[in-house]
């Protein structure tokens, strides 16, 4: 089976004297993914059918019936009654091959001056555009979330960690929007790329340019493309705008997973800072009183494909020469696929956050006094102490605390006088956790004016990114 050859009817069947091996044939054919861009796919032939009307290839008649053939097989894509034969390639070449079966002569025009080159990338560009806005909507979804949430959380005060070691104390709406800013960067590297994203690849041909004169500028204002590309050398090789996306991708997922290491760590039954819903949990087959945080782990667990996605594209076009390489049709599938995911998994963290509940007795609970020593320290330093001795004076009240087994602020003022004359009675009311967060209203503090200012700003530049603000 592997070697049966067989005359072809291949697009590109002129010069060989029989077609590939099934083998080779199903080893070259991209229809499984590239048949998601159909809908690309016949806006360009429409888009690039006028283009050839306006310059005499087709008379107005064949332009007519080219239309209303693509109007026909978008019909058919739409009722999923398109039939793909044996010989579609890929997804271009389908809709030629249908085309023709319906127009004729017309149909058999429409390849003029162009190459699966400049269409591949100017229809991967498009879906890219399409979809790539459909994760934005997602994220500032997820934006306006956290800001709900930090919002209704405000005055849950938690221990916060460095070194998964207990810190000083923060509050949770902190924490919160420790996360918005994340997918802001991720928001703002999108907006950036976008603008790369955005131009035309057709009229390149296979790399040297069309040689006919279609009007290139108003193809794009057509396919609603900012801008066309200026080199075919260049462009009909070039896959930044997949790479790009895809370390975009791989930055969210290494970023998100983060917050889902915690977040399945405050779920865990010692810390229970944090409750899944049922919604987004799942359970043990063996052990009923199972909750397990599956979404987070699953999205941590994702973010393994997204980052060598990142480093699959690169290595991809590494070392090609320029212009389209055959290599290239391994773009899509890595691209579409990691795409798709990040879309799912912004989604389900959106959600498993949004259902969650956040437990503040536990949270509140967690504080360790000690993790007032800074404030202990802070406080010498008002009164005038150099910080490096007042931590050392701090290090030894808290040696003092542990061995009595007691709170840093339970030790009497005796026992901070026995380590330094310069505590006074004043010392107890800043070391409480309302007068350690009460402290830090520097911008981009957790002090809970702070906390309120970063909430305003948050809403404004989530604002920025709502729903259909993102495509120009
Ligand atoms: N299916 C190919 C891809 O996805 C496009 C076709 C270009 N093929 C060619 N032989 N020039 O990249």
């Amino acid at each position: 089976m592997a070697n049966t050859t067989k005359k072809s009817t291949k697009v590109w069947s002129g010069r060989f004297e029989s077609g590939p091996s099934e083998l080779m044939e199903a080893f070259s054919r991209s229809i499984d993914v590239d048949r998601h861009m159909w809908q690309q796919d016949i806006l360009v032939n429409k888009a690039w059918a006028e283009a050839l009307c306006e310059i005499g290839i087709f008379t107005a008649d064949e332009a007519r019936s080219v239309q209303a053939g693509l109007d026909q097989i978008a019909a058919e894509f739409e009722h999923d009654a398109f039939e793909f034969l044996p010989d579609d390639e890929d997804i271009h070449v389908a809709i030629e091959r249908r085309l023709t079966e319906l127009t004729g002569e017309a149909g058999a025009r429409i390849h003029t001056g162009r190459s699966r080159n400049d269409q591949v990338a100017t229809d991967a560009r498009l879906f890219l555009k399409q979809h790539v806005d459909i994760w934005c909507q997602k994220l500032a979804a997820l934006q306006n979330s956290l800001i709900e949430l930090a919002k209704a959380n405000l005055g849950i005060v938690m221990p916060g960690y460095t070194h998964l070691q207990q810190a000083q104390p923060i509050l949770l709406s902190h924490y919160l929007l420790a996360i918005f800013w994340g997918v802001d960067r991720t928001l703002s590297r999108l907006d950036d790329y976008f603008e790369r994203l955005d131009v035309m690849p057709l009229g390149n041909g296979a790399l040297a340019g069309a040689a006919f004169p279609v009007d290139r500028q108003k193809l794009a204002a057509r396919l609603g493309f900012a801008r066309i590309s200026n080199n075919s050398i260049d462009t009909t090789g070039d896959r930044d705008f997949c790479a790009e996306l895809l370390f975009i991708i791989g930055s969210f997922f290494s970023h998100v997973s983060r917050v889902c290491a915690e977040l399945q760590w405050w779920s865990s039954n010692d810390i229970a800072f944090v409750e899944f819903s049922d919604q987004y949990a799942t359970g043990s087959s063996m052990m009923p009183q199972k909750k397990n945080p599956d979404a987070m782990e699953l999205i941590r667990g994702k973010s393994a494909a997204a980052i060598a996605a990142a480093n699959q594209i690169l290595i991809l076009q590494k070392g090609l020469p320029l212009t389209y390489n055959r290599d290239l049709q391994e773009d899509k599938p890595v691209t579409f696929h990691q795409l798709r995911e990040a879309s799912i998994s912004t989604e389900i963290f959106e959600q498993a956050l949004k259902t969650a509940s956040f437990n503040k007795d536990k949270m509140a609970a967690a504080i360790d006094p000690n993790t007032l020593a800074t404030d202990a320290a802070d406080y010498l330093v008002r009164k005038n102490v150099p910080f490096r001795q007042a931590h050392e004076i701090a290090g030894k009240l808290v040696r003092l605390a542990i061995e009595r087994k007691v709170a840093l602020s339970a030790l009497s003022l005796q026992d901070f006088r026995s380590v330094s004359p310069v505590f006074d009675d004043d010392v107890f009311a800043a070391l409480t956790v309302e007068a350690s967060l009460a402290q830090r209203n520097i911008a981009g503090g957790t002090g809970p004016d702070a906390v309120k200012n970063q909430l305003a700003e948050a809403s404004a530049r989530a604002a920025k990114y709502d729903k259909n603000a993102f495509l120009r």
